[in-house]
């Protein structure tokens, strides 16, 4: 049986529901590993062997929302809360630019504060100081105003679902609603944006059948990026208590990710660094992943910026970020791209 579906991934033919969820469910050391080598190699025909850096600047913590699993939302008080000034993003991004990123990923909370006069300088004045492409991930916000940040120099946009399951999606997110968060991604690709989606592993309350349906979903949405990471308990949340996603769960969903999405672009996600610090990165990126997003937020900040306990790299120094992830790529043979990293799914103009 498994055989038969492993010459099906050979062969490139599309892969059910049915199938994914037996695939998700192997558990065999040797078949994991045919898994992993065969994304590995659809990753190698695809999007080829140079891995992408994204400098990640958490620009603020500060959210209205209250989703569920997530430490900084709106009811945690525990927090203690900042905001990055305009002028202090802009210098942390040309400071990325230093380290070599050739993309910024701008991501906080979902922070009215930052009005879209504001962001729009903010992208311009990167723009003008930085040959640096920028991704925006900043939640949800009116069509007029990503429209906006699009016209004003933005080229990307990351927004995960979270989840496929709609009566999970809503029990997790009080404050949104699963078709608001599918026509925001619509309207983001309508726009021009390349967009970025994903999903995490293990929520409370997520099956097999579940994952499966998320891994279909990034192919329907024909997505440029894919991220995927691990649940992480937060205990200053409701889901206080509850169980972690798995390891090697979500090094199957990305492996098969790239099987089922092909030319994607997948980062080896900060989550699974976190659950698996001594190697999470490098068998993310031996498994389909070809994206590092190094975290590039000043350090007074990090700590602060705690979707999940016992983040990685909350005493470091972007530079020393930095160094730490050439050495990790360059360890398993891989070269750091000297590109943009723009989609491979449409022509794109800079
Ligand atoms: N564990 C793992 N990932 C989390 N995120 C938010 N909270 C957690 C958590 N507790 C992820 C969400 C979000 C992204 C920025 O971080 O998927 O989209
Ligand atoms: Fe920050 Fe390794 S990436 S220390």
């Amino acid at each position: 049986m498994i055989d038969y579906l492993f010459e099906k991934i050979e062969r490139e033919q599309e892969l059910n529901k049915e199938d994914l969820c037996r695939l998700l469910a192997l558990e065999n050391p040797q078949e994991l590993e045919t898994l992993y080598n065969m994304a590995d190699k659809i990753r190698k025909k695809y999007v080829r062997d140079e891995v992408h850096l994204r400098g990640l600047i958490e620009f603020s913590n500060h959210c209205r929302n209250n989703c569920l699993y997530c430490g900084i939302r709106r009811d945690n008080t525990k927090l203690v809360r900042y905001r990055m000034d305009l002028d202090e993003i802009v210098d942390t991004a040309v400071l990325a630019q230093k380290l070599g990123y050739k993309t910024v990923v701008l991501q906080s909370g979902e922070d009215p504060c930052y009005t879209v006069d504001k962001l729009e300088y903010l992208i311009k004045s990167i723009k003008a100081r930085a040959d640096v492409a920028i991704t925006l991930s900043i939640g949800e916000r009116p069509r007029e105003e990503y429209k906006r940040l699009y016209e004003a120099g933005a080229d990307r946009f990351l927004m995960r679902f979270e989840t496929s399951n709609r009566a999970l999606y809503h029990k997790l997110h009080p404050d949104s609603s699963f078709d608001r968060r599918m026509e925001s991604l619509k309207w983001l690709r309508e726009i021009g944006y390349q967009v970025g989606s994903g999903t995490m592993v293990g929520l409370p309350g997520q099956t097999i059948a579940d994952i499966a349906e998320d891994i279909l979903k990034f192919k329907e949405l024909d997505l440029d990026m894919v991220g995927v990471g691990p649940y992480i308990c937060h205990n200053d949340t409701p889901l206080a208590g509850s169980a972690n996603g798995d390891v090697e769960m979500t090094l199957k969903v990305i492996a098969l990710t790239r099987i089922v999405t092909r030319d994607s672009h997948i980062p080896a996600t900060t989550a699974l660094a976190t659950l698996r610090p001594a190697d999470g990165r490098e068998k993310a990126l031996q498994c389909g992943a070809n994206v590092v997003m190094p975290n590039t937020t000043p350090m007074k900040y990090r700590a602060h910026y705690a979707l999940y306990p016992a983040k990685i790299c909350i005493n470091e120094k972007a530079e020393q970020c930095s160094a730490c992830i050439h050495r990790r790529i360059f360890s398993i043979g891989r070269p750091v791209s000297r590109d943009y990293g723009h989609s491979l799914k449409r022509k794109i103009s800079v």
